[in-house]
């Protein structure tokens, strides 16, 4: 239960979870000119993402190498250099010191070159998602992705048009600790029949409690977990491909992925799912308003930002495919807006629980108690979730989603990065 409250384990995840693993820091579309850039954090430390002259992105870390003061004052914008406010030094976009003030009379002889930004050990990105790790030993990010890169695929590739983000992120702080935000898309969803009961009430989802828990849990690879809300057979009524809207639908194709994921996507009515540690995805049909307005397909993405044990900062985007009109991109947004944002009537749902976990993890009583929690669901003997064994795509999987596996494997690989020693990359696998 510490594990949600404990300041020694927050400061040794900062450490060995957000130091070492590839962490989402910002879509392309976020920065498509040279020169642009926004600041984001890898764990609690700031990075400037910024396209540079040739094109290429650069993660740098906000600190001048004077006297580590933050260079970049503002959260995005445009620029050819970042100028330290303290002395002055100067630094171009690939992070290179270029300069400061009198640097003849106060710094003339000493090399230029050992002196710029720090940077992340590495850069990549997939579908414009942009991901960088601390961790010169970490894998390459396919390899880390392992099978969820499958998945990934099939959300963001569905068409050759690919994605991008509507506007900046939203953000908002929360008395919670970030777990339960990786924890809660990792596939909790046998929580919307209790706690967002109210949703249905208001139209906001079209698909009854009951058949929304039927689909599948899926263990993707190490740490990275999803689930899909699927129908029993593919003849039953209800939305198909997250509930994207019909002539979208047509420029879905296989120009970018398999018949297979093609497939899974058109079956499927809801995807959620957390890449560890703390980048979580959601696609579904949704309104803001069930008397009004019909749902339609919204993509969200968003990062858990851990802010000390107590708190976690959400930054929540909400994505839309770059061919949809501006109507339907309009509809997408503001139907996001509605249900998962900081007064959206889901949003606003799950906070509230979450904030007293945090209470539990840091209470003397559980401490004193040796109060565990239970995450034994779909375990063998228990509840009626079965292995699938001829699944299509990557993981272990089972349907259907009364099953708790998905935090589980969360848990156990956050239990190996915690544990592994600095330079040596755990031996993680996917358990049942
Ligand atoms: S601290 Fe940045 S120039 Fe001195
Ligand atoms: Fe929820």
């Amino acid at each position: 239960m510490a594990l949600f409250g404990n300041e020694e384990i927050h400061r040794r995840e900062l450490r060995n979870i957000f130091g070492r693993c590839w962490v989402f820091l910002a879509h392309e579309s976020e920065i498509p000119a040279n020169g642009d850039y926004v600041v984001r954090k890898i764990g609690e430390d700031k990075f400037v993402v910024v396209r540079d002259e040739q094109g290429a992105i650069n993660v740098l870390f906000d600190a001048c190498r004077h006297r580590g003061v933050q260079v970049c004052r503002a959260d995005s914008g445009n620029t050819s250099h970042f100028r330290c406010p303290y002395h002055g030094w100067t630094y171009n976009t690939k992070g290179d010191l270029v300069g400061a003030p009198l640097w003849k009379n106060a710094f003339g002889g000493m090399p230029k070159e050992d002196n710029g930004l720090s940077k992340a050990a590495k850069v990549e990105t997939k579908h414009g998602l942009i991901f960088a790790t601390l961790d010169p030993s970490a894998p390459p990010l396919e390899e880390y992705l392992g099978g969820m890169g499958w998945y990934l695929d099939l959300v963001f590739g569905l068409n050759e048009h690919g994605v991008e983000v509507l506007g900046p992120p939203q953000r908002f702080v929360i008395d919670a600790n970030w777990k339960s935000g990786a924890d809660n898309f990792s596939g909790d969803d046998y929580h919307l029949g209790t706690l967002h009961r109210s949703v249905w009430e208001i139209g906001a989802f079209p698909v009854p409690f009951r058949e929304n828990m039927m689909g599948y849990h899926i263990h993707a690879a190490p740490g990275h977990s999803l689930s899909f809300s699927m129908a029993p057979t593919e003849d039953e009524p209800g939305p198909k491909f997250f509930g994207y809207p019909e002539h979208l639908v047509e420029t879905f194709n296989t120009s970018r992925i398999s018949e297979h994921q093609l497939d899974v996507a058109r079956r499927s009515r809801v995807f959620v799912g957390n890449v560890f540690p703390n980048f979580s995805i959601l696609a579904l049909p949704m309104t803001e308003d069930g008397a009004h307005h019909a749902p339609t397909g919204v993509l969200t993405i968003r990062t858990w930002q851990p802010h000390g044990p107590g708190q976690v900062e959400v930054w929540n985007w909400f994505c839309a495919y770059k061919n949809m009109t501006p109507d339907q991109k309009d509809r997408a947004y503001k139907a996001g807006l509605g249900t998962f944002s900081m007064g959206g009537s889901f949003e606003m749902d799950d906070t509230e629980p979450w904030i007293t976990v945090g209470r539990t993890g840091r209470s003397v009583a559980a401490e004193l108690l040796d109060f565990k929690l239970n995450y034994q669901m779909g375990q063998p003997g228990i509840g009626i979730a079965k292995r699938v064994e001829d699944w299509v795509g990557p993981g272990v999987v089972y349907w259907s989603r009364y099953e708790e596996g998905v935090q589980r494997n969360l848990f156990r690989f956050y239990s190996d990065m915690m544990r592994a020693p600095a330079g040596v990359w755990p031996k993680s696998s996917i358990e049942p």
